[in-house]
């Protein structure tokens, strides 16, 4: 009976499982461009000898901050190998939220045989300025989730590295990267927006839709076995994501539906194994509110969900005849065109359904498709078939 371990890593569907790794950071990012643009320019005087950069990051979670920052200091060191001695360290303020906590960081990043325990912040900041001197470089400063920073240090530490040179014989010996999401702006703008200038600030707004898919796309290209995922899985995954716009989130789905999918022996992902990894997503548990839903609602829900248990998706012109149906499975008469877009509107509002117009039909007219990406549909069916009797005894 060990024959269900033998499904575990298979390659079935997962060629790659690193590609999954938290830390995991590719070669180039999709969609990204303007925002690397930004920083690079924000830098430009980097290969100069002498120069030094501050930048800011902010955006909400999972909008490719942390990756931006990492990859251009990858970037950066390697384009520049042959004019400038570029170093870089990270350093996540959510691990090391202190102002020592961060320069021991730093400075054991630099040397791992430096003692960590008992120096005060000005040995750690001579330490540093030893460093840099001694190696002769220049080293680019990440503090990612600098809030955390911020509320239990203050930004003291912050104006001591970019003080750094002064009143001392080097210049240019560091650059500096503070990344944040979005709602502590209020918070960075005190501590340091106003002081490096606004110029200096990049906001990166959250995934859409398109953008979601082209980085499912991307992992799924690097990491699964060709032909297991269907490019309608992929819709359906930024579908699901799109309400947060979160890259992770979009990442997380496509790795837990290929699990899925290697689980049931099977070497091509489903939409349900989509679905099924979206209900175990914790964003999704009390945004959907089945329940509360008028009668109509359900009529036309509950055709568009037995539907959708085979297909991953469906015309509106199809839900409408199935709501006619379950209409007449019901007894009550079914409301008018108008009304049944009225309320397929408000379904797709509340995140229930998805749909999606598709420019494909030429001549006969836009065909409006939906699926259901954020809830497995036998569910939401089984559910409504409790729900609808006393709906309707209620009207
Ligand atoms: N444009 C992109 N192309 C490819 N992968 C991306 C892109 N943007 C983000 N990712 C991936 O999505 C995940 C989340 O991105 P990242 O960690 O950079 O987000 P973040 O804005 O720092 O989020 P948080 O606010 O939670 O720290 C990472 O695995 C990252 O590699
Ligand atoms: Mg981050």
């Amino acid at each position: 009976m060990t024959s269900y371990l033998d499904r575990i890593g298979a390659g079935l569907v997962i060629n790659r499982p690193d590609v999954f790794g938290f830390d995991y950071l590719p070669d180039e990012l999709v969609g990204r461009d303007d925002y690397q643009v930004q920083l690079a320019s924000i830098f430009s005087n980097i290969a100069h000898p002498n120069g030094t950069s501050r930048a800011v990051i902010t955006g909400p979670v999972g909008s490719g901050k942390t990756a931006v920052a990492k990859l251009f200091c990858q970037d950066v060191i390697k384009h520049y190998s042959d004019r400038r001695n570029i170093k870089s360290v990270y350093v996540n303020c959510r691990n090391a939220a202190t102002s020592s906590r961060v320069m021991q960081t730093i400075v054991q990043k630099l040397d791992p045989g430096h003692p960590d325990r008992g120096l005060g912040l000005g040995e750690l900041l001579t330490s540093l300025k030893r460093m840099i001197k001694g190696s002769n470089s220049h080293l680019i400063v990440t503090l990612d989730e600098v809030d955390h920073l911020f509320r239990q240090s203050g930004d003291g530490v912050i104006y001591q590295l970019m003080r750094i040179d002064e009143d001392n014989d080097t210049t240019g010996s560091l650059s500096l990267i503070m990344i944040s999401q979005e709602q502590i702006l209020d918070l960075l703008e005190n501590a340091v927006i106003s002081r490096i200038g606004r110029t200096n600030h990049i906001r990166m707004p959250s995934y859409d839709r398109d953008g979601l898919y082209k980085i499912a796309e991307h992992r799924r290209n690097l990491a699964l076995v060709t032909g297991t995922c269907p490019d309608e899985i992929l819709t359906l995954i930024s579908e699901a994501a799109e309400p947060s716009g979160d890259a992770r989130q979009a990442i997380e789905l496509l790795e837990g539906a290929a699990k899925r999918a290697e689980a049931s022996g099977r070497s091509i992902i489903e939409p349900q194994d989509v679905q099924k990894t979206v209900i175990t997503l914790p964003s999704n548990v009390d945004s959907i509110n089945i329940d509360n839903l008028g009668a109509h609602h359900m009529l036309i829900l509950i055709g568009i969900c037995r539907r959708l248990r085979k297909e991953d998706s469906m015309t509106t012109g199809e839900a409408e005849k199935l709501y006619h149906v379950a209409c007449e499975e019901y007894e009550v008469g079914p409301k008018g065109h108008t009304t049944f877009w009225k309320h397929l509107k408000k379904l797709t509002q509340e995140n229930i359904i998805s749909t999606k117009t598709s420019n494909a039909e030429v001549g006969r007219g836009r065909t409006q498709f939906i699926s259901m990406p954020h809830m497995l549909p036998s569910d939401v069916a089984r559910r409504l078939e409790t729900l609808i009797p006393s709906k309707i005894r209620k009207k």
